[in-house]
């Protein structure tokens, strides 16, 4: 059952042991009308990925979802999923962790190689869904898995964990820490695309970004709001990528 989790947030937190997926219950919250909610749990058995994915979420990692009501039109809320990869890095790093993001929203672990360029193990992922009318948010509901106090044999491969890095991470602390940096950038796409900029492991990297219309090689030069990747092409062209999978490629 679902215990409330008294954080000093301006989110009000619904607590799980272990439920499906988060996402999924936000969603239904998201439909009976909540706004600035969170489901957390300690372990989820049927979470998703981005692009249809597994996500592996067992006892120990930090599990959330938020639902939202913001007044922006859907274009702009991939800046939300900006925000909370950024409030997920600064919670890291705050933790120990030398967290750094891999476009659009995956968190590395800063790979010390760095001549192989291609950032380190993953650490968290967001999956950011919504719905909207008339050119309107009606709501979004933003994702967040992090492998907290994941043990290293339930981990998938090239993945790792806090515990793995650091040791355990006192978990409320570290959504605690996560909330209110959310909370800080929610509201400015520009500051959490500004604080994304610094805190990117795919700037200056040659990217290959595979998206639905095709695939884009050439060097990854900036973040444009809400959250496209602009990439110079060989033939030193700038193209915007609104999504897609993005690999590090050797220089
Ligand atoms: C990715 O593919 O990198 C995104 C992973 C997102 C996983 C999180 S865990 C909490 C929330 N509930 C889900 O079912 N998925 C997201």
């Amino acid at each position: 059952p679902a215990v409330e989790f008294g954080l000093d947030a301006p989110f009000s937190v619904e607590y799980h042991d272990a439920i499906g997926s988060t996402n999924d219950r936000a969603r239904e919250l998201a439909g009976e009308g909540a706004d600035d909610a969170v489901v957390l749990a300690d372990e989820q058995t049927g979470s998703r990925g981005r692009l249809d994915r597994e996500w592996s979420a067992p006892a120990g990692g930090v599990w959330l979802s938020a639902v939202l009501r913001p007044d922006l039109p859907p274009a702009h809320a991939p800046a939300l999923t900006l925000a909370a990869a950024v409030a997920t890095t600064d919670a890291a790093r705050e933790a120990g962790v030398p967290a750094e993001i891999k476009w659009p929203n995956d968190v590395l672990v800063t790979d010390a190689n760095a001549e192989t360029a291609r950032g380190g193990k993953k650490l968290a992922g967001i999956l950011t869904e919504m719905e909207g009318e008339a050119g309107r948010v009606s709501w979004v509901v933003v994702g967040v898995g992090v492998n907290a106090n994941v043990p290293a044999d339930s981990l998938p491969e090239d993945a790792t964990s806090v515990r793995e890095e650091v040791g355990d991470v006192d978990r409320r602390a570290f959504v605690q820490r996560l909330l209110e940096r959310f909370d800080d950038l929610r509201a400015d796409p520009e500051a959490a695309v500004e604080a994304w900029r610094d805190r990117s492991a795919t700037l200056g990297q040659r990217v290959r970004v595979e998206t639905a219309t095709g695939e884009v090689v050439g060097e990854a030069v900036d973040v444009a709001v809400p959250g496209a990747l602009v990439v110079e092409t060989d033939d030193d062209e700038r193209v915007r990528v609104h999504a897609g999978d993005c690999e590090h490629l050797r220089p």
